[in-house]
């Protein structure tokens, strides 16, 4: 029999095996100082590209105040216990209520993190006879919740309408069989290229097969549509999703998120999400913040317009250097070159150390052998001069990458790596 541990001594993971070369810099780097368009990383100052604060609402001087009366008024532990238990108040309740509003739902129920949140949203809405379809680039928490049922799921191509169809009608085939139903996942936008969620064209499928859509809008809420609604409102099929599920995380600069859907499904929820019965309530002063952000949101759509301004500068910025973006349609910004990962890691090193520009690396396994992605992150507080600064660095960088200079430099290190 073998020790428990000898697998862990022997691989430390696709992600691990990289921590001698690239932890604290490529993976747990620290960003030092107040949440901005610049920060300092490792003593020097960096344009960032990779905090998820959309709207800039992190530092915005009216949520700071409501968030530090909040911790004042309640302290960080209130209220102790979970939802069902001892959890529960009544702004948990009027934050609901005014989610739910937003969105265009029923109702709504505020999640203590996303992540669990949704997980248990999948767990709880199947049973073993149902069947999920859902995207093959799906979130790390969909799949989690996926890993929970105990009956069929089927992937599809990512967001590609046949394969969407054909998995459909293999699902519904099943589902007839065990006389279970469909549940159908789709994100509202893909976070690592960007692209939304074929939501127009599924709802559209409704009228051949039967399933229920759940859409985590984790990237779009805040971000799409005329009210900031997400990718529902965008597509004008808001009402088509029969549960919607957004992060704080993202265009609310906090910790947090919600589902909203009819008030029958929701009192079903309430009473099934395991990892809010058994888990701690969103505290108080997370509560009121929300709240505030809420408030700011439905104010005016100036964050949300001022966030598109530089998303446009940016992507048509990089389309007209000629940078391959993909085909994002969302504020997500990917940039595709091609390179091994020892030569992504010098080009990373060049973009910070020498071009002072942060942006988030992504390599196989996440995306195929011999791709980079540089996923870039504009938010309301960009400038245009971080924008120019950053098309000026992009062009540098690519010039290094192409006449070979990264690969000569990443020599020792694919020595070292036995590349
Ligand atoms: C698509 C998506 N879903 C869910 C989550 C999880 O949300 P949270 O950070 O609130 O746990 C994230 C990450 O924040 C995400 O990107």
């Amino acid at each position: 029999m073998k020790d428990l541990f000898a697998k862990i001594y022997r691989d430390k993971g696709p992600l691990g095996k990289w921590a001698d070369q690239a932890e604290g810099y490529f993976v747990f780097p620290k960003l030092e100082g107040q949440i901005s368009n610049r920060m300092k990383f490792q003593g020097r100052e960096v344009i960032t590209w990779s905090i998820n604060d959309y709207l800039g609402l992190a530092n915005n001087p009216e949520v700071r105040k409501a968030d530090e009366e909040a911790v004042k008024k309640w302290g960080s532990a209130y209220p102790m216990g979970a939802r069902m238990m001892s959890g529960h108040t009544e702004l948990h309740e009027q934050l609901q209520n005014e989610l739910a509003e937003f969105v265009s739902k029923e109702s709504a129920y505020v999640l203590n993190f996303g992540y669990q949140g949704i997980l248990s949203t999948i767990d709880a809405l199947v049973g073993k006879n149902d069947v999920i379809v859902y995207d093959v680039d799906a979130h790390a928490c969909i799949i989690d919740g996926v890993r929970l049922h105990l009956g069929k799921r089927f992937t599809y191509k990512h967001n590609d309408l046949d394969s969407i169809e054909l998995n459909l009608a293999r699902a519904e085939k099943i589902a007839e069989q065990t006389g279970g139903g469909v549940l159908f996942i789709s994100e509202g936008v893909f976070g690592m290229r960007g692209e939304q969620g074929k939501l127009k064209e599924i709802v559209e499928l409704k009228k051949k097969y039967n399933f229920r859509l759940l859409v985590d809008d984790a990237h779009g809420f805040g971000t799409l549509g005329k009210t900031g609604a997400g990718a529902g409102e965008e597509q004008g099929v808001q009402d088509q999703i029969d549960v919607y599920f957004a992060t704080f995380a993202k265009s609310m600069a906090s910790t947090g998120a919600f589902i909203a859907a009819d008030k029958e499904i929701i009192d079903y929820l309430k009473y099934n999400l395991r990892s809010q019965m058994f888990a701690k309530s969103l505290q108080m002063s997370l509560v009121e913040g929300a709240l505030k952000r809420l408030e700011l949101l439905r104010r005016s759509t100036d964050f949300k317009d001022k966030l598109w301004e530089n998303v446009n500068a940016l992507q048509n910025g990089l389309k007209d250097n000629g940078f391959d973006i993909g085909t994002t349609t969302s504020c997500v910004t990917p940039v595709y070159l091609k390179g091994s990962i020892p030569e992504a890691m010098a080009l990373v090193k060049d973009l910070r150390e020498n071009h002072g520009i942060f942006c988030s690396i992504v390599v196989y396994p996440v995306i195929p052998k011999g791709l980079i992605l540089l996923r870039m992150i504009p938010t309301a507080t960009h400038t245009m001069e971080d924008i120019d600064l950053t098309l000026k660095a992009f062009s540098a960088i690519r010039e290094r990458l192409e006449n070979g200079t990264y690969k000569k430099l990443s020599q020792a290190l694919m020595e070292k790596m036995g590349e």
